[in-house]
């Protein structure tokens, strides 16, 4: 399926096409989403089936605005208020407990709901058309890398998707932080481009983080997928390296006549004949934006190992550090 560039007639075509159980990719400010109607069961198991996404993984319901909230939600603690009036829209998704009539499909059989209002434009016109919730995961084939591109879209997913609308390349690039709001302890699932700091701001009480568990293998204990520790990941074997020691690990590889990629942060290699290199910027947010589409390039050049090198170990830097963990653990467990 061609990206179709997203204005008032072709979102319109979008509504009618989520009202008949169809599916439609979608741009979001994190990155682009593959949108059913929430509401519809059957519509929603499509969803699983394209992405090859095992049912029990609960998805994200994107809604118009916060005042949606109590439709899809039931016992909303004041902090949920609280974070939603500060983020939303916004790349930030609140975990509560659902309503009875919410699909157990949406949720992966869980009584609690992921829900979130974007910020962008072409979804906030999506939702508001379409005067319900849109159950979207990240637009890819299962434990992938995520499109922020619509041509991303169309490589991943083909012709199994009914519409992809084109809304440009995703500004933050990484998806949203997931906060946990059913215990009466607020938990971070997934660091995103909002801090730790900024909510613990909002909620003025100290967030619990929930690391994901690197031996865990066992998909039936990771509530959200983005806990899964191969998750994001090209299929080019990946390695997480260390500044000091890139040079002798890329020496090693030459010698063995290995086709290199490197996604460099601060490293510049005497000669780099032998690999394909892409230098990354030195802002945490302009690094964040076009790293998934760096993968996804060193990803399609038949290299034989794409090593990235370390970034900073600081909280602006942790929803990447995350990412990047997750797309090079099959080889760094080894
Ligand atoms: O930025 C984003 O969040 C993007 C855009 C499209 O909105 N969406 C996204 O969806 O990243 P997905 O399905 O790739 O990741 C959603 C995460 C999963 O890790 C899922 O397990 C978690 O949200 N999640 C959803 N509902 C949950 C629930 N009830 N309990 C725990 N985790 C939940
Ligand atoms: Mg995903």
């Amino acid at each position: 399926m061609k990206p179709i560039f997203a204005d008032n007639t072709t979102i319109e075509r979008a509504t009618t096409l989520l009202r008949q159980g169809k599916l439609v990719a979608f741009p979001t400010e994190t990155v682009y989403g593959l949108g059913a109607d929430a509401s519809n069961p059957e519509a929603v198991l499509q969803i699983f089936n394209v992405k090859g996404r095992p049912t029990h993984h609960p998805l994200i319901v994107h809604i118009g605005n916060a005042n949606q909230l109590k439709f899809w939600a039931q016992k909303i603690p004041e902090d949920a208020k609280k974070l939603a009036s500060a983020f939303w829209p916004g790349p930030l998704t609140l975990i509560l407990n659902k309503k009875a009539h919410v699909p157990f499909a949406v949720t992966g059989g869980q009584n609690t709901i992921g829900l979130r209002v974007p910020d962008h434009p072409v979804a906030l016109a999506l939702l508001n058309k379409f005067e319900g919730g849109i159950a979207a995961p990240s637009a890819n084939i299962y434990s992938r890398i995520s499109p922020t591109q619509a041509s991303h879209v169309e490589e991943e997913l083909g012709d199994n998707v009914d519409m992809i609308l084109d809304g440009g390349a995703c500004r933050f690039g990484v998806e949203s932080t997931i906060i946990d709001l059913t215990d009466p302890t607020p938990k971070l699932l997934r660091p995103g481009h909002i801090s730790i700091a900024e909510i613990e701001a909002v909620l003025g009480i100290e967030l619990i983080v929930v690391t994901p568990n690197f031996n865990e293998r066992k998909p039936s204990e990771n509530r959200a997928s983005g806990m899964m520790p191969t998750h994001y990941a090209p299929t080019t074997p990946a390695a997480l390296c260390e500044h000091d020691k890139l040079e002798a690990i890329l020496n090693n590889l030459r010698n063995q006549n290995k086709r290199i990629g490197l996604l460099s942060y601060q490293f510049n290699p005497p000669e780099n004949r032998f690999m394909h290199m892409l230098c990354m910027p030195e802002q945490a947010e302009s690094y964040a934006q076009i790293l998934y589409a760096c993968l996804r390039d060193l990803d399609s050049r038949n290299l034989d190992i794409i090593l990235i090198e370390q970034t900073p170990e600081t909280e602006a830097w942790r929803a990447i550090n995350d990412r990047i963990r997750k797309a090079t653990a099959a080889l760094n467990d080894k």
